[in-house]
């Protein structure tokens, strides 16, 4: 069977766990969206109970403290790829872990804004506040992701595993090489294209998209179908024929499953590709913003 079921095993492995994140953003009701509101809430008022003109930047007392505050959160925020890794429970646990990281993270929105005092330009500091918002973006499209992908999931699966999904593709293959024996060389071709020209899994849009233009199930079924259509026209329909047909029916409906679990699984991971390098391009970026500060004070 050609079907690449290592390309498969890699989409799935990597992705994050179905029901790992359920109802981690209300965890210990809601405490840490009410760190988040209190944090957020104390900037603001700070912020518009100062009496101080011109208003407060990055460069007063005020956008010390909240620059401090919010260099802090960035590096603390960064560190959750490091504590995803050391598993433990209890009121330190990784779902306790990722609410504070989310509600803390969407509170930079207040500090970092407020710290820049909208005095946003075409420059290091502005980018470090672009780069932040960015990675912000994509940990939303994440919560979205978390909380729509596994219920699609689940109901593609049908109750099945994937390492099921690739068996019954498997079988199916081995049914059709057992019928395609007694077949003549050119239609026994046709099955073998199913056989061996099926791709599950292969390049990032392929996978994401679940299209494989080429696949060979597709073309074969496509072709005996045509092939049985004439002889039933002529009512001489060979039931060998007829039999492949079938089974490359229940093969392009097996291979779509497989590949909508492939799609979604790496639907599920693929913000991580944005969230995680955007998050070092800003710690870059931060640093730089640090260090201009300082050194062209
Ligand atoms: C500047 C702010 C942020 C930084 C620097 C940051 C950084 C990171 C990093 C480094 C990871 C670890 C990824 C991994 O190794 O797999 C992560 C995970 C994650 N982030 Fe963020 N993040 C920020 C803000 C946010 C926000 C605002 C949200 C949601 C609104 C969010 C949602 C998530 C989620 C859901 C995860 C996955 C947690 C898990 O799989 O258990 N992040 N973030």
């Amino acid at each position: 069977m050609a079907v690449r079921a290592k390309a498969m095993g890699r989409a799935v492995a990597r992705a994050p766990r179905d029901t790992a994140h359920e109802g981690f953003l209300g965890h210990r009701r809601g405490r840490w969206l009410k760190v988040s509101a209190a944090l957020s809430l104390t900037a603001i008022l700070a912020y518009a109970l100062i009496d101080q003109t011109p208003r407060p930047n990055g460069g007063t007392a005020l956008g010390y403290a909240l620059g401090t505050l919010g260099a802090g959160l960035i590096v603390w925020l960064s560190l959750i790829g490091l504590r995803k890794r050391i598993i433990t429970t209890g009121p330190y646990s990784l779902k306790g872990w990722t609410s504070a990281h989310v509600w803390l993270g969407l509170s930079l929105i207040v500090i970092a804004t407020l710290h820049s005092g909208f005095q946003l330009g075409l420059n290091v500091h502005g980018l470090a506040y672009v780069l932040m918002m960015f990675v912000i973006l994509s940990g939303l499209w994440g919560i979205y992701v978390y909380a729509r992908l596994p219920a699609l999931l689940s109901a593609n699966r049908n109750e099945m595993t994937q390492p099921q999904m690739l068996a019954a593709i498997a079988a199916l293959d081995r049914q059709l090489d057992t019928a395609a024996q007694p077949l003549g060389r050119d239609e026994a071709d046709l099955v073998r294209m199913s056989i061996e020209g099926c791709d599950i899994g292969g390049s990032l849009w392929a996978r994401l998209t679940g299209r494989y233009p080429g696949c060979g199930n597709s073309r074969a079924e496509a072709a005996v179908a045509a092939l049985v259509d004439g002889q039933r026209r002529t009512g001489t329909a060979d039931p060998r024929l007829v039999q492949i047909l079938f089974l490359l029916e229940r093969k392009g409906a097996a291979l779509a499953q497989a590949r909508r679990h492939v799609a979604l699984k790496t639907r599920l991971e693929l913000w991580l590709y944005v969230h995680v390098p955007a998050t070092f391009a800003l710690l870059a970026a931060l640093v730089a913003h640090i260090l201009s500060v300082f050194l062209y004070w």
